[in-house]
């Protein structure tokens, strides 16, 4: 027999699992147009080298990637922001900055699997173009914790820890760490919740980092608040900007949510300004989702640069959390009416009516699965059907149906014709 196992990694929807996604995605979705964002899309396949950089990001080790048979190096993006990137770039000058684009996409890592971590996600991805003021960082950030709250999560249930790459610059700059080694030590820095500290210790001295400097980074990394930092390093632009950022939140009703962290990095080098994620309360799970500015990721690419900020969120961690809090809707499917022939007799008069009520605009399963009618009914309940539609032989021969409520178990027995005529007057219905 074959393996009927998915791909490891990778997830098979089932119409139960379809229906809590599409709940998720609806919440990511309504929330981005409440926004004023608009959706697009590309294809899941890129050219590699679009996921190659410098810095040694991890997700360039995670890709799947192939040859493709014209001899071209291909990757499954594993994430959004590169195809967004190009897409700007390859319409620049049609373009009316600043943009507001969400997306979203399914994504693939190769990643080493833990909870929360699959090789292939679903990544609600929402991003400004063009706007280089706090504002798009207020909006940003109000989007995504928006969508927290319209999942039932309140500020005692997630926190979203905010930080500044020129801050984490600032303290490297005082540690005397070089400015090219910047990039590869934050690459380093974000590991610092999956390795020991000794671990941790190894992969900064390979970076360059004397044993005087690993200390003085865990130092600072250990301190609270913005005015702590203060006194450390003096005063600096990035701290005001934190600061007003902060109060912005706050002035918009989500302060509670939002703390600074100074030990939040992000493990995508592309980030040059503020970042941020958010966690469960508990740190018991990975990052819900997290996100910054990216200012030179066009011009990294060969375009102008343009500032950027947006976010990727992910549909796997927030689903563990709301089951760990009880908080996952239960849905169920739903139709209008399930049409029910008592036999193979009324077959062809049920395809009629189901399709009369279609053009109607209700939506109408007809049942010719030929079970009996105790049978047909549960299927009908478990459908989710307000209504059925019974074709019994006498009633039928009478130019009649039966009208069954599912929900109250009455039923009545209608002419098709009048039955027709109440749904066409019913206020708010109809094609
Ligand atoms: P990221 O931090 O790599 O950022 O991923 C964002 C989110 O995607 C994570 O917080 C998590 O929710 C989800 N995620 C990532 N990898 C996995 C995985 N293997 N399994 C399940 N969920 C995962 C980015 O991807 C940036 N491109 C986001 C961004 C958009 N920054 C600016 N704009």
């Amino acid at each position: 027999m074959a393996d009927l196992q998915p791909v490891k990694g990778t997830r098979d929807f089932y119409p139960q699992d379809m229906r809590l996604r599409n709940w998720l995605f609806d919440i990511w979705r309504r929330t981005a147009h409440r926004f004023g964002f608009e959706e697009y899309d590309a294809c899941v396949l890129e050219s590699e080298e679009l996921y190659v950089r410098k810095a040694g990001d991890e997700i360039t080790g995670q890709l799947y990637n192939f040859e493709d048979k014209g001899g071209r190096r291909i990757a499954l993006r594993p994430e959004m922001t590169p195809s967004l990137a190009r897409m700007i770039l390859q319409r620049q000058k049609a373009l009316n900055f600043p943009l507001k684009w969400f997306s979203i996409p399914q994504c693939f890592r190769y990643e080493r699997m833990t909870r929360g971590r699959k090789r292939e996600h679903y990544q609600w991805n929402m991003d400004i173009v063009g706007q280089a003021a706090q504002s798009a960082e207020v909006e940003i950030i109000s989007a995504l914790l928006s969508a927290l709250q319209a999942m039932g999560l309140g500020s005692e249930h997630v926190v979203l820890h905010l930080n500044d790459r020129r801050l984490l610059n600032a303290v490297l700059d005082h540690l005397g760490v070089p400015q090219p080694a910047h990039l590869p030590v934050m690459v380093v820095m974000d590991k610092r919740d999956k390795v020991s500290p000794a671990q941790l210790g190894e992969l900064l001295a390979e970076q360059g980092l004397a044993p005087v400097q690993v200390a003085g980074l865990n130092r600072i990394l250990g301190m609270a608040t913005l005015d702590a930092l203060q006194g450390e390093l003096g005063a600096l632009p990035v701290l005001d900007d934190l600061r007003r950022l902060l109060e912005l939140l706050e002035r918009v009703g989500f302060g509670a949510y939002v703390a600074f962290d100074i030990a939040i990095v992000r493990g995508l080098s592309y980030y040059t300004g503020t970042v941020f994620e958010v966690r469960d309360r508990g740190a018991a799970l990975r990052a819900i989702c997290g996100g910054g500015r990216y200012d030179s990721l066009l011009s990294a690419y060969g375009g102008e640069s343009i500032p950027a900020i947006g976010f990727g969120f992910g549909d796997v961690v927030i689903l563990e959390l709301l089951s760990d809090l009880g908080l996952l809707p239960t849905l169920r499917s739903d139709v209008d009416y399930a049409v029910i022939p008592f036999s193979g007799q009324q077959a062809e008069p049920a395809m009629e009516l189901g399709q009369r009520l279609r053009q109607l605009g209700f939506s109408a399963n007809a049942d010719f699965s030929g079970r009996k009618l105790k049978r047909a009914l549960q299927h009908a309940d478990e459908i989710g059907a307000r209504h059925a539609l019974l074709l019994m032989p006498e009633e039928w021969a009478r130019g009649e149906v039966v009208l069954r409520d599912m929900r109250s178990h009455t039923e009545a027995r209608v002419a098709v014709d009048a039955f027709f005529e109440g749904l066409r007057s019913r206020p708010g219905q109809g094609a």
